[in-house]
C-alpha cells in the first residue's frame, strides 16, 4: 500500500507527542519526525520502523527545513514558540509545495501566511489554529452551528483549562498580550466587536472537577471569524482562571506591559509557569457552551482529563488525517482550522480517540 507521508516538526514536545501517538494508533501513514537532535526522538519512540522515520530539522535552518518538507503530502507544525516561529515552517511549505497544518496561530501569523502566499503565488492548502484553544473552541461552535443550524443564539462559552504548560507556550501567551490579540472585555453582536463595562473575574460554577472559576471577556480572531460565518447574533466567551491570583497575575503582566524586553517575556513567562503550577495535579480542560435555542437554555461541553497540550496534538492530527482525505484542489489558501474541516467527522473521529468527551445537559 502507498501510505500519505507526513512530516512532523516539533515531534519531541508536548504537543508533538499528542500528534505522534494519535497517528501511530491509526497505522495508515508513512510519519517523518523532525528534532533538532535525533537522539531525544529516539529516545522518546524507539529506533526507526517502516512507520516512523527521523531527521534532523532546525526551523531557523531553511537547508534544512526544506529538505525536511521534500517527501512530505503534509507537513504538522508543533515546534514553537510561534510567536517567533511564525510563518517560516509555512514558508518552506510553500517552497516545496507540500500542504500545511498548525497546531498554533493568530491573526499576526495568518496575515504573515497570506503575504508570503501572495510573494510566492503559491497555491498549497494550510489550516491554522488546529488545537485546543484555539482551535476546539471554534471547531466546537462549528459543530453546533453544523448540526443546530437557525435555531442557535445567545452563545455564552467558558474555556478552562488544568494543569502546567510548557515554557514553549507560556512565552506565547505573553506573546498575545505583547500583541494584543483578540478584543479583551468585549462580546460579539450582530458583527460588532462591543465593549463590556464588567464581567471580568466574575465567578461562575462548571462542572467537576473545574467548579468555580474566574472570568475574563475576550473575542479572539478566529471566533469572530466563527461566528461571522454562522451570522450569530450575539456571543461572548470567556477564559478562566481557576484562582483569583492566576487571573491577577494574567491582568497585572498586561496592564503593566512586562513584557517590553526578550528577558521581561522570559520573566513574565516563568511567573505565569509558577502560578499556574498548583498542588492540584489534575489535568484537563472543558469548552462549556450555554446557549438560547427557541427560547430554552441549553448546555453542551466538551470535557478531557488528559493535559491539554497533549490534547492539541491529538485534535491537531484528526485535522491532519481529514485534510489528507478531502480534495485539496477546491481548497487552496489559509484557513483558520474550523473553516476547512467537516465538523460532523472530525468529532466521530476525536470522540473515538477516548481523550475528549461530548456531554449534554438538558
Ligand atoms: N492551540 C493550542 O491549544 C495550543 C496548546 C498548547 C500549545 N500550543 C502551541 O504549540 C507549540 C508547542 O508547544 P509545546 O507545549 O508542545 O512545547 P514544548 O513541549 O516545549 O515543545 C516544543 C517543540 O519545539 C521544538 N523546537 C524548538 N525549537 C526548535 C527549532 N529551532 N527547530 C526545530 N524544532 C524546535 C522542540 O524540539 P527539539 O527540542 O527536540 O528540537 C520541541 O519538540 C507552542 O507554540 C504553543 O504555543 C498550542
Amino acid at each position: 500500500m502507498n501510505r500519505k507521508s507526513i512530516g512532523i516538526v516539533g515531534a519531541t514536545g508536548q504537543v508533538g507527542s499528542g500528534v505522534v501517538e494519535t497517528l501511530l494508533e491509526n497505522n495508515s501513514y508513512q510519519l517523518l519526525l523532525g528534532s533538532r537532535k535525533i537522539e531525544k526522538l529516539v529516545e522518546k519512540y524507539g529506533n526507526e520502523s517502516e512507520a516512523i522515520q527521523y531527521k534532523a530539522v532546525d526551523v531557523f535552518d531553511k537547508k534544512s527545513l526544506i529538505s525536511f518538507c521534500y517527501n512530505c503530502d503534509l507537513m504538522i507544525n508543533t515546534a514553537g514558540p510561534s510567536s517567533i516561529v511564525l510563518d517560516r515552517v509555512a514558508d518552506a511549505c510553500m517552497e516545496t509545495n507540500t500542504n500545511y497544518l498548525d497546531v498554533s496561530g493568530d491573526k499576526t501569523m495568518k496575515t504573515a501566511i497570506k503575504d508570503a502566499m501572495t510573494k510566492r503565488n503559491s497555491s498549497i492548502t494550510l489550516a491554522i489554529s488546529a488545537g485546543v484553544y484555539p482551535g476546539l473552541t471554534e471547531m466546537f461552535l462549528a459543530f453546533l452551528m453544523q448540526n443546530n443550524h437557525e435555531s442557535i443564539d445567545d452563545i455564552r462559552c467558558y474555556f478552562a483549562g488544568k494543569g502546567n504548560f510548557s515554557e514553549t507556550g507560556a512565552y506565547d501567551i505573553i506573546s498575545s498580550l505583547e500583541k494584543d490579540e483578540g478584543h479583551g472585555m468585549a462580546y460579539y453582536c450582530n458583527g460588532a466587536i462591543k465593549k463590556m463595562t464588567s464581567g471580568i473575574g466574575s465567578q461562575i460554577i462548571l462542572p467537576p472537577p473545574f467548579n468555580e472559576v474566574y472570568t475574563l471577556p475576550v473575542i479572539s480572531e478566529e471566533y469572530m471569524e466563527c461566528l461571522n460565518d454562522f451570522k450569530i447574533t450575539n456571543a461572548h466567551f470567556y477564559n478562566t482562571f481557576a484562582t483569583q491570583k492566576m487571573l491577577t497575575d494574567f491582568i497585572t503582566i498586561k496592564a503593566m506591559q512586562l513584557f517590553k524586553t526578550e528577558e521581561e517575556k522570559r520573566a513574565s513567562a516563568n511567573r505565569l509557569m509558577k502560578t499556574y503550577s498548583t498542588k492540584d495535579k489534575s489535568q484537563g480542560f472543558i469548552i462549556y457552551v450555554v446557549w438560547d435555542e427557541n427560547g430554552v437554555k441549553r448546555k453542551k461541553w466538551l470535557q478531557s482529563s488528559t493535559n491539554w497540550n497533549y490534547c492539541s496534538g491529538v485534535v491537531a492530527a484528526c485535522v491532519a488525517m481529514q485534510m489528507l482525505d478531502i480534495d485539496f484542489t477546491k481548497k487552496k489558501g489559509c484557513y483558520f482550522a474550523q473553516s476547512i474541516i467537516d465538523s460532523k467527522e472530525l468529532f466521530n473521529q476525536l470522540l473515538r480517540t477516548g481523550y475528549i468527551s461530548m456531554i449534554e445537559e438538558n
